[in-house]
């Protein structure tokens, strides 16, 4: 797995900075306050920093932005990089100072004077999270190297805040690496393999093979991965570290490995960003990670249905008719509407089994909820208002986006089929809304549900706030701090 670059916090040694090597860093505003980090580096740099932060070009910056002062005079770094935040500043603000230095980083220590920054472990996280590179196959690249140093007041409170940042920002890394990498790596076999490892954190791992799916009746999930020589799986993740009878949390990920379209074949253009379509699967398992690396005291139960859909002459075929776990038939219309097929069979199981308190599933559905909403925002589906709003609140925070979408009757009407319970698409209107009502079918009475269609946000081509072009782990974060507003027992 890809390593969180370490940091690390330190009390204030102003002597440090002359001597650091790689890059110091330091904070301002256009207040023209200086901290004792900052006023020795200007006195180094013989006034060069005061120059800086009266300049127009300083006056322009936003909080958040970082600008740099290569190889100073008077001092061992080969840059100094100076961060206009303002002392009082907002989450958004130093994460965003945390991404712009770890932009500049490349593989050298930086020595961070923290001196009077607020929410200094929120730097913290926005380097670690913006620190990333997927380099498993890059030949040429070497092990990161180089570390960071913060030196601040209070250590030992800015550590504790720090901490469970830490663990999500490492969620959210297994997310990204999952999501990242390429489908004769990440096999249904070989995610399996990384997810059972997890169970040196704590968390109870089983992992479902074909013939237990088979008695499970699961015959709408394993319709999909018929046609591939990768072996149908499904794997429970178990983090128990809440009251013994309080019902868990479900948290479901749609994991195909990758989605050919199947008989209903995709065009060939773009065809490879399909490796991304286990992206709910991905979240699912960063979030479970991040939790068992917190020590979350609560109970939440991930479930993940691994899969690949392919087109042979073993494939489920359009008109094809198969039973889900439920009982329901489901009049298989298009291969390529396969997420569906793999969330209601896991969907099921989580319910019959856990009787879960509440059930969010997160899943790459459908190419409408990019036309819909873009890159920014996922769709969000719910039954439930009070589940959805913390949700949306909790995404909101975290500077996630997401954006509910309706459901409805209407919408349900469309999945009517002639000659099975339902058929597995509605046709090109709302999209990404009859899907959400096809899942909605596998929802046991009134739990209260939430469906992430995440198919905009999981991996994108240009950078966002906290990750840079590619897998995002859009949802580790949101999904975390739900967990710690909704279940948490202290
Ligand atoms: N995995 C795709 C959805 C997707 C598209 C994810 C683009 C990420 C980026 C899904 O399985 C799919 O193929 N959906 C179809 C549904 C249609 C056949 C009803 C789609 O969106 O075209
Ligand atoms: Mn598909
Ligand atoms: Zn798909």
């Amino acid at each position: 797995m890809t390593q969180l670059t370490p940091i690390t916090f330190h009390e204030i040694d102003i002597e440090a900075i002359a001597t650091a090597t790689g890059r110091v860093v330091v904070f301002a505003d256009t207040d023209g306050k200086l901290d004792t980090g900052a006023r020795r580096v200007n006195k180094l740099m013989r006034g060069a920093l005061l120059r800086l932060i009266e300049s127009d070009r300083f006056e322009q910056m936003k909080a958040g932005d970082a600008v740099t002062l290569a190889f100073p005079v008077g001092m061992a770094a080969e840059a100094v990089d100076i961060v206009r935040l303002p002392r009082n500043a907002d989450q958004t603000q130093a994460r965003a100072a945390g991404a712009s230095l770890a932009k500049l980083r490349g593989q050298v220590d930086v020595l961070v004077m923290a001196g009077a920054v607020r929410r200094i472990a929120e730097v913290a996280y926005g380097f670690a999270m913006r620190d990333y590179a997927f380099e498993d196959h890059k030949t040429s690249a070497k092990p990161r190297a180089g570390e960071v140093r913060v030196m601040c007041g209070k250590v030992d409170e800015v550590q504790a805040a720090a901490a469970p940042l830490m663990a999500i920002a490492e969620g959210a890394f297994m997310t990204r690496d999952l999501t990242n990498a390429p489908a004769n790596v990440l096999t249904t076999t070989t995610f399996a393999e990384q997810l059972a490892e997890m169970s040196a954190l704590g968390l109870k791992v089983e992992v479902l093979e074909e013939a237990d799916l088979e008695k499970l009746g699961m015959g709408s999930l394993l319709c999909v991965g018929q046609g591939s020589a990768s072996p149908s799986k499904v794997v429970v993740m178990q983090w128990n570290g809440g009251a013994k009878d309080a019902k868990p949390l479900a948290l479901i990920g749609k994991g195909v490995v990758f989605d050919t379209g199947g008989i209903s074949i995709k065009p060939a253009a773009g065809m490879e960003d399909m490796t991304m379509d286990m992206g709910g699967a991905g979240v699912v398992s960063g979030v479970m990670r991040s939790l068992a690396l917190r020590g979350a005291k609560a109970n939440v139960v991930g479930l993940v249905g691994l899969v690949e859909n392919m087109p042979s002459s073993t494939a489920v075929r359009p008109g094809d008719v198969v039973t889900s776990m439920k009982g329901d038939t489901i009049e298989v219309i298009n291969t390529d509407a396969e997420g569906r097929l793999v969330l209601c069979d896991v969907m099921w199981y989580a319910q019959d089994r856990f009787a879960p308190a509440a059930m969010i599933d997160l899943a790459t559905l459908t190419g409408a909820i990019i036309i819909g909403l873009g890159h920014d925002n996922a769709g969000v589906f719910s039954n439930n208002d009070v589940l959805c709003n913390a949700f949306l609140k909790a995404a909101q925070t975290e500077g996630e986006g997401a954006w509910r979408m309706p459901l409805g009757q209407c919408y349900d009407d469309l999945l009517k089929s002639r000659i099975a319970d339902m058929k597995n698409v509605g046709g090109r209107a709302a999209g990404s809304i009859t899907a959400a009502q096809f899942l909605q079918r596998f929802v046991k009475g009134d739990t209260p549900w939430i469906h992430l269609d995440i198919a905009g946000v999981a991996s994108v081509k240009s950078e966002t706030a906290l990750a840079p072009v590619g897998a995002t782990g859009w949802g580790v974060a949101a999904l975390n701090r739900l967990v710690s507003d909704m279940y948490e027992t202290e």
